[in-house]
């Protein structure tokens, strides 16, 4: 399939592209670069700089006969939305309407769209399911969610199909050490602990440690980079073949407190990371973790980095040979 995807230079989008072509697809990255990195795009795929909202992405569209867009491209951190929410609401969501209202006029059948396990908010049972309550407890999560809505309408409407997926807490990086995580500014829980490993920052910062947890820090459930990328090939591979449109929960199933975190840190780096403990952040639920029975049975999605170790593995590789990230490579 010729795909379109957007924020494919971003980190996910990046790990995707090349999972895309591994299964013989061919990707068309749409990316307007106020994230995302011109070094992680594979030389022969072709990458269009421009931005979500531009409307001549019909013709883009139309040109390439895409037959699907997997929707990347979006601001998503927490604590940020929780400061900044304007440019959620802005990109977020004006920004996908607009995509996807491209993707409508351009005869796009289908739609695999980035959600996050955001839309939950405070769960209240855990693992969290996919008919589990959705009040998200920040904006970002909140801006999710409505495009999330917008697809279903879209979908029932119009028909264009998709499938949703919520993931739960990217990490790690590609094996093979070319591509990983590289945001500015970094706000992510493993590549401060990280960089506090390598001695970048003095020490890393645990936000808050009052939550109803075992030792009293978040809980998140962490899968890797490269499960992610596979479940997305699995998605729009389901909707080529006929599948309607659904959401998937996207997890590892096991939770991880920050602790638990920055203590496997410490194994895998075999540095003793100095830790401070501060307030908690805004927005942030306590505990989050994927039940992921539903991607496995629909599309026999099969994680292969199954344990949190591995996961910090490859991302503190990436991390040693990109102390800079990709300015390194400049
Ligand atoms: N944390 C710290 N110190 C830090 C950074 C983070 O204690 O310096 C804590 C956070 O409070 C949180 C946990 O580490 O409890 C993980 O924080 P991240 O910022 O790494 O990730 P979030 O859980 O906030 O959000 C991530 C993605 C979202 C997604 C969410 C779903 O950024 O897009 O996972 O679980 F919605």
């Amino acid at each position: 399939m010729k795909l379109l995807v957007t924020g494919g230079a971003g980190y996910i989008g990046s790990h995707t592209v090349r999972a895309l072509q591994k299964a013989g697809h061919t990707p068309i990255i749409v990316d307007n670069f106020s994230r995302g990195h011109r070094d992680s795009v594979p030389t022969d795929v072709l990458c269009i700089e421009m931005d979500i909202a531009d409307s001549t992405l019909v013709e883009v569209m139309k040109e390439h006969e895409i037959e699907g867009v997997m929707h990347f491209a979006a601001h998503s951190q927490v604590g940020e939305s929780m400061v900044n929410p304007s440019i959620y609401y802005d990109n977020n969501v004006v920004g996908s309407y607009r995509l996807i209202e491209s993707a409508r006029q351009a005869g796009v059948k289908h739609f695999v769209f980035s959600s996050t396990a955001a839309v939950y908010g405070e769960p209240e049972i855990v693992p969290i399911k996919e008919d589990a309550k959705l009040e998200p407890t920040n904006v970002y999560g909140r801006t999710k969610l409505m495009i999330e809505q917008m697809l279903s309408d879209y979908s029932k409407i119009y028909g264009m199909t998709y499938v949703a997926l919520r993931y739960f807490n990217a990490a790690g990086a590609d094996p093979s050490g070319e591509i990983g995580e590289d945001h500015t500014p970094e706000t992510h829980l493993i590549p401060l602990v990280l960089d506090a490993a390598l001695g970048k920052r003095p020490h890393i910062t645990v936000f808050g440690t009052d939550y109803p947890t075992e030792d009293g820090t978040c809980v998140r459930d962490y899968i890797h980079v490269n499960d992610l990328a596979s479940a997305h090939v699995l998605a729009m591979n389901y909707l080529h073949d006929g599948g309607e449109s659904t959401v998937f929960n996207l997890g590892s199933g096991n939770g991880f407190s920050v602790k638990a975190i920055i203590e496997t840190a410490k194994e895998v780096t075999g540095i003793d990371i100095l830790v401070e403990y501060g307030d908690r952040r805004a927005g942030d639920p306590g505990t989050l973790i994927a039940s992921s029975d539903k991607i496995k049975s629909v599309l026999g999605w099969n994680p292969v980095f199954s344990n949190v170790k591995d996961v910090l593995k490859d991302a503190w590789g990436w991390h040693q040979s990109h102390p800079n990230g990709y300015d390194d490579k400049k």
